[in-house]
């Protein structure tokens, strides 16, 4: 497996392209199954977790194709037979549960694995089975699979007990052809959910309301989309901008939405982080400057979108390492989502847990030494934390981070920063 190994790094100058949205592209790539014509997908990611939902969408028998360097997704579905998603390939990746939804819609029924847990806490899926039984849909697990019959789907009421991201998903892409209107309640408003309904708009869907808490859904026969760009990614946006300030420099992140980042965006200038914002037409540049000391910050609370986003806690976690003074961090999202705390201790960070909120005392530097990455977005806080660490800091299980950032150690070095890849084979 290879590791990450990062060298203490003068301050960042330069200017970083973000990519397309890894937690937008994943959804529609599921709701393509929708469509009885081939979907053409632009500013598609190359990322393991894509590449995973490749392999789930031809194990059906749809036929997909990337090409990396115009980064362009083709996914045909129309010859989809298999209307299973098995435990090997739902274990991998608990994205790949997003196609619930779109084979309900289509097929009228599913036999899909149930995702199971992983290093940030349980993620059941009760939330999704009870809008698709909203919906008409009869669910009934068994053997560790949920196997759903869709031939009673309509249209209907759905109330979210919690503005849960996938279910909405899910419950959209089962709505969308259902017969009658759905009003899903509680809809989560994030960007990537909006951007999974615009996909399906583009197709023929008649939905309104996304972006807000309620999302009206007018069923219609039949989607075909013939391409669709995806958004950028804000939230590889937002650990480029936490590199930045916690090394220092002056960095333009390109290619970005300041409307998917307020709450960070607004967290990370009380850090005493300067940002401009620069609009190119439909999306912004981002220049972030730090050369003065990090703020502390009274209390960085993660929320569901607009508020400050789970997937940037760990990161923003780690610029508050070095803060003159204590800040507070509270994950109301995920009930462990704090692996990074143990790893940045290691590194000579002083940060106690209670419950579900962090005291982040900060200290003057931080030392390098080997780490242990142990999710996606954790991966990205200790490489970042590296930039700064006397010494090298070696994060291993790299994995992880190859499952959500495109050539990450590539951009960084772009900025300056010592970062290299070092393959251990295996
Ligand atoms: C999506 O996960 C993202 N993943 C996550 O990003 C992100 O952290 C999360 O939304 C929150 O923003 C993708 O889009 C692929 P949820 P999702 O359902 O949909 C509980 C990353 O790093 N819950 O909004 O699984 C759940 O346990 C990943 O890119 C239930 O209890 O998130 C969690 O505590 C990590 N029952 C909370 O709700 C349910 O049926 C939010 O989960 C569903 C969820």
């Amino acid at each position: 497996m290879d590791s990450i190994q990062v060298e203490k790094s003068p301050p960042l100058h330069g200017e970083v392209q973000i990519s397309g949205s890894k937690n937008a592209a994943l959804p529609i790539m599921a709701a393509a199954l929708l469509c009885d014509e081939p979907v053409v997908l632009g500013n598609v990611p190359d990322l393991a977790d894509i590449h995973g939902m490749e392999r789930l969408l031809c194990s059906m028998g749809g036929v997909t194709h990337y090409d990396s360097a115009a980064k362009r997704l083709s996914i045909d579905p129309s010859r989809v037979r298999w209307i299973e998603a098995p435990y090997d390939l739902v274990r991998k990746m608990r994205a790949s549960f997003f196609v619930l939804g779109p084979l309900v819609g289509r097929h009228r029924h599913a036999r899909v694995s149930m995702p199971g847990g992983c290093a940030i806490g349980a993620r059941p899926v009760n939330i999704h089975l009870k809008a698709l039984e909203s919906l008409g849909v009869r669910i009934e697990v068994e053997h560790g699979y949920v196997v759903a019959d869709g031939s009673k789907l309509r249209g209907g009421p759905v109330n979210l007990d919690f503005p849960s991201v996938g279910a909405t998903e899910n419950a959209l892409c089962a709505a969308v052809l259902a017969p009658g209107e759905t009003v899903i309640e509680n809809a989560a408003r994030e960007p990537e959910v909006t951007d999974l309904a615009d996909f399906l708009v583009a197709g023929g869907g008649k939905i309104e309301g996304q972006g807000t808490s309620t999302i009206h859904v007018q069923g219609v026969d039949r989607l075909s989309v013939k391409s669709y760009p995806i958004i950028p990614d804000r939230i590889e946006a937002g650990t480029y901008l936490a590199a930045a300030a916690l090394a220092g420099g002056e960095v333009r992140v390109r290619g970005c939405r300041q409307k998917d980042l307020t709450a960070f965006l607004a967290d990370l200038r009380q850090t005493g982080t300067e940002l401009e914002v620069e609009s190119q037409g439909s999306l912004d540049d981002i220049v972030v400057r730090r050369s003065g000391p990090i703020q502390p910050i009274s209390e960085v609370v993660t929320l569901p979108f607009p508020g400050f986003p789970t997937d940037l806690q760990a990161q923003m976690m780690a610029v508050l390492c070095l803060a003159e003074g204590a800040s507070i961090v509270r994950e109301t999202i995920f009930e462990n989502r704090f692996m990074h705390v143990s790893e940045l201790n290691r590194m000579g960070a002083d940060i106690t847990i209670n419950g579900n909120t962090a005291i982040v005392r900060g200290v003057k530097t931080l030392s390098g030494s080997p780490v242990m990455a142990s999710d996606l977005r954790a991966s990205a806080a200790l490489v970042i934390a590296g930039l700064v660490a006397r010494g090298t800091t070696d994060i291993l299980r790299v994995y992880h981070l190859d499952r959500g950032y495109e050539h990450i150690e590539t951009k960084l070095a772009g900025l300056g920063a010592k970062v290299k890849r070092v393959r251990t084979g295996a």
